[in-house]
């Protein structure tokens, strides 16, 4: 067993990898070995806008899903750390084959994501011939490979009010295909599907903090059940968060998602107060990942995320054609 220590780190650790390492590295040293291997690498590190605080914090860039999966196909490093849940860095490797995504907790997978299979949709597409499939990028790259057209909560409304169809197959969230449904005035045939993390803020909550806090807008995300939407003055995806929290003329602000928004939207918007709806709200797999794993996944290049080419291929047509229609 080898101690990590200030001999150590002066050196690097790279020599060591084939030796169980334990670390007994403080948060300060764990970070400056984060920063020396990324550049010593010329890795780039992505974080989702729910994670936790220190890993939005040593990340190069933090986003949503899309603009994640967006960037690893723009920006220049060929190995990029993905923190956020397993289907956000399958997205980047599909938008990005030729670079290499690793993750720092493979088990870090989406409970929404997980709720849609490829062998169920196909069964749904065969009892609704013709129907087109529309899938939230929170599904797998299998079910990915069976959709006709991907979307976000940002522009799932523009987007399938845009499609010619007046029935269509959204899947696998069933908050945000009954809110496209309620906009679009289209018919929807829902996945059942939710985020268990969304689906257990209330509209009691809203009234609780509302009464704490009584000149407060409620911003929700989409995936909140619809007695929440009702309640909210404004129903914004994160990313729609994180802009129009710049912009807006509201200095206090009740957010209706997971928690780990408010920390972004606190750092930029010193002048501005953001109050969790439920404080509880916290999504376990996201906070699955730590330092100390995306130090070891750095250091060992791995678990790489791999995505077979066909699956690979049919999924990324769904995903460009959202893409194509956003820009
Ligand atoms: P974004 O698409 O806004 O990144 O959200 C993903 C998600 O998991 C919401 O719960
Ligand atoms: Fe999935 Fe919900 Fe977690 Fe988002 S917050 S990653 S939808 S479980």
């Amino acid at each position: 067993m080898i101690r990590v220590g200030e001999s150590h780190r002066s050196q690097g650790l790279d020599g060591l990898k084939k030796v169980e390492v334990k670390l007994i590295m403080n948060q300060d040293q764990l970070r400056e070995e984060i920063v020396r291997l990324k550049q010593k690498k010329g890795a780039i590190i992505f974080a989702h806008n729910y994670q936790s605080d220190e890993i939005q914090d040593i990340a190069d860039i933090v986003g949503d899903s899309l603009e994640l999966s967006r960037l690893a196909a723009q920006v220049e490093a060929s190995l990029i750390v993905f923190a956020g849940v397993y289907f956000m860095a399958e997205t980047a490797k599909i938008l990005a084959p030729d670079k290499k995504v690793i993750v720092p907790e493979p088990q870090a997978g989406c409970p929404l994501a997980e709720m849609a299979t490829r062998a169920e949709l196909q069964a749904l597409k065969k009892k609704f011939p013709g129907r087109k499939v529309v899938s939230y990028v929170n599904t797998t790259a299998e079910v990915k490979a069976e959709t006709d057209i991907c979307c976000t909560s940002a522009n799932a409304v523009q987007l399938v009010s845009s499609l010619p169809d007046e029935e269509i197959i959204f899947v696998p969230d069933r908050n945000l295909a009954s809110y496209v449904r309620q906009k679009t005035g289209k018919r929807v045939i829902a996945w059942d599907g939710y985020c268990p993390v969304h689906e257990e803020i209330r509209a009691e909550h809203l009234l609780e903090a509302r009464a704490v806090h009584p000149e407060a807008e409620i911003w929700a995300h989409p995936e909140c059940r619809a007695e929440v939407l009702e309640k909210a003055d404004r129903v914004l995806s994160t990313g729609q968060m994180i802009k129009e929290a710049r912009i807006t003329r509201a200095s206090e602000i009740i957010i209706a998602t997971e928690t780990g928004l408010l920390h972004r939207l606190s750092r930029e918007n010193p002048d501005k107060k953001f109050y969790p709806a439920r404080a509880e709200a916290s999504c376990l797999e996201m906070k699955k990942n730590s330092l100390e794993k995306i130090y070891r996944a750095l250091l060992e290049e791995k678990p790489e995320v791999v995505v077979d080419e066909e699956t690979a291929t049919r999924a990324r047509a769904a995903i460009e054609r959202m893409v194509q229609f956003v820009s």
